[in-house]
């Protein structure tokens, strides 16, 4: 089975043994190449049981899951309903979870959620609907829980539930602790279970500190279970939960003892898995150039040798002796390895003028380019490419930069607050000003911003990105606030992209022409703005592709406010020197309401610029380990091919 193209609809589970590429995993899996393909695939075999079900005269017992990875599943049922004609009518479900307390009607409620995406636009009969109540007085909630696993048993279990995986390894919400007995409880979630929440709540405070949630007992006793987990952010938790022992440290690993549980996984959530970052210690392998780097890479960091000194019995003794039958020698592998990532090094990220490049990274013509850098929020430009951007500005290129979003929702009230206030201290008789204070001051906990409001916090960062700009030295004409609509809800949640987003990308790139583009290649998040920011790049791509200038045009993915390139996967190393590092700190400085405490932090409690830093230092020090020259610091970009 070719594990990251399969598309059946018919996923069966084979007892353990049988079914893997490795003997590592103990919980099936099958990776998709991205997670719209998988949900497609999901949401077919659902279909199919509820199929199956009707034509026995019988209902259909789901278990459902909330959160952001089976967006897509219930989006897919819902047009499978409406296109298709699939009705959900002897359908019955019991949802996993529910925060506690929590008000049906409040836009945070998994019973809001699970009618917005999906009982609202299915035939499914409304008594059918079994969803943890989260209003049960506290006396009662006891009662409450027995009965909601006695009802689900009631109807003879669950034939099917979907499950989403936390980082804390939690399943439904129970967090590490539970016991694989559980039944339907409150719970008191766990602290990164809520940071991971904090921005949907715009902020951790916000966020309820418990859940009523399924058992783990319960969940077990469904007859099939899908787990779902898309992106980078997932990897680590889905290695531990596949190929970990059993614990109640990573509640999921109490599937692995489930005889017919699949997990459904993306490339990125796959990364951590054996199998897929080390293939070479699970079976034979296809050489290719990538999977050797990736694997020499790893060799030097677990040898702790630099490349050149690596040897035939480094190779043997680490499951890498069929490259050296390939390739000849440690010797010449060593040597043709070195010399390609010594050429990814480059100071002169927009191409060397009047120099053989050959074996450089960029093109030395035309000696003076245009360069849009796409940056999805006002600050990744910086955050993630500041020396470089200031390399290609001190070089002499024409370099255009692309805000995407406002990033309005990133700036805190009390900051939005302190500017207003200067406003109404220089005119005060500005009416529209006083109901913004107003507005701002009367503002409850985590509602979404008035119009105006949102406004005035999007033109913050847009001042701060052109005193950043102007610092390193582009002109304002050069600035370009694309002000995205998909981005404009108020809310976490974005609507999804439409032509008119791709069109206003699709627009700058034909006006510019640009022989070179930077885009945030980003993708911690599936659903992020990130994402989002480089479909439409993808897209606009795709639209302008066959114009005589796109040929002249390499897209230069870069990364670094959430997480950096593999060394193995870096086509383009820009060093930075101590003084470079300081004036790309100073640029990343202008965008003050990010700064000291922002809204969305995500899971890593370091600041913007100190994360940049470390990570451009950490590049560095990855290189130098590896025998290449020593540096500060080195942005680090890999070429997309469209
Ligand atoms: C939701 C639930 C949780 C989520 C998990 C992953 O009903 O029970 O276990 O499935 O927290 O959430 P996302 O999908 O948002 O990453």
């Amino acid at each position: 089975m070719n594990i990251t193209t399969m598309t059946t609809t018919n996923i069966k589970y084979q007892p353990a043994g049988q079914f893997e590429d490795t003997r590592f995993e103990k919980i099936h899996n099958i990776v998709f190449s991205n997670s719209n393909i998988g949900s497609v695939c999901v949401a077919k075999e659902i279909a199919n049981l509820i199929i199956e079900k009707q034509n026995n005269n019988q209902l259909c017992i789901l278990g459902l899951a909330t959160g952001s990875s089976p967006i897509k599943i219930y989006e897919e049922l819902v047009r499978m309903h409406k296109e298709e004609g699939l009705s959900f009518e002897n359908v019955v479900t019991f949802n996993l979870d529910e925060y506690y307390p929590m008000d049906k009607k409040s836009v945070h409620s998994y019973y809001y959620f699970m009618h917005q995406h999906l009982f609202n636009h299915i035939d499914i009969n409304p008594n059918n609907i079994n969803i943890p109540c989260g209003t049960i007085p506290l006396d009662e909630l006891h009662q409450y829980c027995i009965d909601y696993d006695l009802k689900i048993k009631e109807y003879g279990g669950l034939d099917f539930q979907l499950l989403g995986i936390g980082r804390t390894g939690h399943i439904g919400f129970n967090e590490p602790g539970s016991h694989y007995n559980s039944g339907t409880r409150s719970i008191t979630l766990d602290h990164v279970t809520r940071e991971d929440a904090a921005p949907s709540f715009l902020g951790i405070d916000n966020v309820p500190k418990k859940a009523i949630t399924m058992g783990i007992g319960t969940v077990k006793k469904a007859k099939r279970i899908l787990l779902l987990a898309w992106g980078h952010n997932k990897a680590s938790i889905v290695k531990e939960t596949i190929e970990g022992e059993i614990t109640s440290e990573v509640p999921a690993t109490y599937l692995q003892e489930h005889p017919n549980t699949t997990f459904i996984l993306n490339d990125e959530a796959s990364q951590e898995l054996t199998r897929v970052k080390t293939p070479w210690l699970v079976g034979p392998c296809i050489w290719t150039e990538e999977l050797a780097s990736k694997a020499i890479v790893w060799l030097c960091q677990l040898t702790k040798k630099s490349i050149l000194k690596l040897t035939d019995k480094d190779y043997n003794d680490h499951g890498m002796s069929s490259l050296l039958v390939q390739e000849g020698s440690a010797y010449d592998i060593n040597i043709q390895m070195f010399n390609k990532f010594q050429h990814t090094i480059t100071g002169w990220p927009g191409g060397k003028p009047n120099a053989d490049d050959s074996s450089r990274p960029e093109r030395a013509n035309p000696v003076k380019k245009r360069v849009i850098i796409f940056s999805p929020h006002p600050d990744d430009d910086v955050i993630s490419m500041g020396g470089t951007f200031d390399r290609l500005v001190e070089q002499g290129h024409e370099v255009h930069v692309a805000y995407q979003t406002s990033g309005n929702i990133a700036v805190s009230d009390h900051e939005a607050l302190k500017y207003a206030e200067v406003i109404k201290d220089i005119n005060s008789n500005n009416s529209n000003i006083d109901s913004i204070i107003e507005k701002i001051n009367s503002k409850k906990g985590d509602l979404e911003d008035d119009l105006e409001v949102r406004k005035l916090k999007g033109l913050i960062r847009k001042r701060e990105s052109l005193a950043a700009t102007r610092f390193i030295g582009i002109p304002d004409k050069n600035v370009h606030f694309l002000n995205l609509p998909f981005y404009e809800t108020g809310t976490v949640k974005k609507k999804p992209l439409s032509d008119i987003d791709i069109n206003i990308v699709s627009n700058l790139i034909h006006t510019i022409k640009p022989h070179q583009i930077y885009a945030a290649g980003d993708l911690a998040d599936p659903h992020g703005t990130h994402k989002v920011c480089l479909d439409a790049i993808f897209e606009a791509l795709e639209n302008l592709k066959n114009n005589d200038y796109m040929d002249d045009c390499w897209v230069w993915l870069y990364r670094g406010a959430w997480h950096e390139w593999d060394i193995h996967q870096i086509d383009m190393a820009v060093p930075m020197s101590p003084d470079q590092v300081l004036r790309k700190r100073k640029a990343i400085f202008y965008h003050q309401s990010q700064k000291d405490g922002v809204m969305f932090q995500g899971n890593d409690a370091r600041e913007f610029w100190v994360r940049a830093e470390e990570r451009n230092n950490e590049t560095a020090t990855k290189y130098n380990n590896l025998g290449l020259a020593d540096y500060a610091a080195l942005e680090a970009f890999k070429r997309y091919y469209f």
